[in-house]
């Protein structure tokens, strides 16, 4: 059977080879409730939370706010110690996901500096009493790491064979430094060697945005999966076009499409944040409107309107049209 065809597979589950990567303040839940309208079987990550919030009384409770629908769920957790890690578990194990993540490439300045994320690259003695107290909590639940290529400077295979060794299921690789953020091209050689050295599945994040840019990285690195990330931004249908145009299937949405799609993420954002969610959604729209000729007027009212018809309205006189 050929690569495409075939199935990622993590511990004992099988997923297609386009994963949904973890955007915070993007892929939240309300757009992974979309994305489910057009693939049910891709696992996408939640956003990272961390677990001193999730075990917390106070924003426990909307760290692990999802519906049972959005599953296959690969949940993201960062933590800078072993303290919380059992409680926080507890609380997303009950809620019912698939997969838990440690995420150890975060570059933010909030969070490296209590020791979390990328940061833990630099502090591999912390790392592996971490990596291990996950796993001992997780029993037989899969469990997977995101990396970088390393803090300040390159170590992503120590860290990976670590990661292995602590009982990891997967590894997924954004191969760009800390200090580069997400800026410049990233260094899939790093993905390669890291396919050679592990015997887990490998996972590519990074400027895949089309089937080509896949394929490519693939003949590059020999990668179990894709994550993907800015690529599917306000392109809710985006995991099930790289999955049709693998297979060789012809797939495009029309303007109808991203109408439906922006004024249902519109709902479930106000849905899930309330009124908030009106300026949420503001984020989005340049993305839904890309391209379009006289998108500015749109967005102008959208950056303006606080009033859900009239931002609907808005929406269909542009894209119904
Ligand atoms: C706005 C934004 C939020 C992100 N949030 C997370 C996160 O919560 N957890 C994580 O592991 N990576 C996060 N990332 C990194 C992405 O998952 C991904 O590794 C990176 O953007 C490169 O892939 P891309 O080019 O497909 O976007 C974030 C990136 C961006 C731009």
């Amino acid at each position: 059977m050929s690569y495409w065809k075939e199935k990622l597979k993590i511990s004992n589950l099988e997923f297609p080879r386009f994963l949904g990567a973890p955007l915070d303040g993007v892929t939240d839940s309300p757009f992974r409730q979309l994305v489910r309208k057009f693939s049910k079987e891709e696992l996408l990550y939640t956003e990272m939370r961390h677990v001193n919030c999730v075990s917390s009384q106070k924003g426990g409770h909307k760290a692990v706010q999802f519906e049972q629908f959005e599953r296959p769920l690969n949940y993201q957790f960062a933590a800078n110690s072993v303290d919380l890690v059992d409680k926080a578990c507890e609380k997303v194990l009950e809620k019912g996901v698939d997969c838990v993540d440690l995420n150890v490439g975060c570059p933010a300045r909030h969070l490296i500096s209590s020791g979390s994320g990328s940061a833990l690259m630099d502090d591999v003695p912390r790392l592996k009493k971490i990596l291990q107290s996950f796993r001992e909590k997780l029993k037989d639940l899969p469990f997977t790491v995101k990396i970088r290529a390393g803090f300040k400077k390159e170590n992503s295979v120590e860290v990976a064979k670590l990661a292995q060794d602590c009982g990891a299921d997967a590894i997924a690789i954004h191969p760009r430094l800390q200090t580069q953020k997400f800026q410049g091209i990233p260094d899939y050689s790093l993905a390669a060697n890291l396919k050679k050295e592990l015997s887990i599945p490998v996972m590519v994040s990074g400027e895949i945005v089309d089937f080509n840019s896949a394929k490519m990285v693939y003949e590059q690195t020999g990668v179990d999966g894709f994550l993907i990330g800015r690529g599917m931004w306000s392109k809710p249908w985006k995991l099930k076009e790289l999955r049709e145009h693998s297979l060789g299937n012809d797939f495009k949405v029309d303007k109808g499409t991203i109408l439906q799609c922006a004024l249902g993420h519109l709902d479930n954002l106000v849905d899930f944040y309330g009124n908030d969610g009106v300026y949420s959604f503001r984020k989005h729209v340049p993305f839904y409107v890309k391209g379009m000729p006289l998108a500015s007027k749109l967005k102008e009212l959208i950056f303006s309107s606080t009033d859900l018809k009239e931002i609907k309205k808005g929406l269909k006189d542009f894209l119904g049209s």
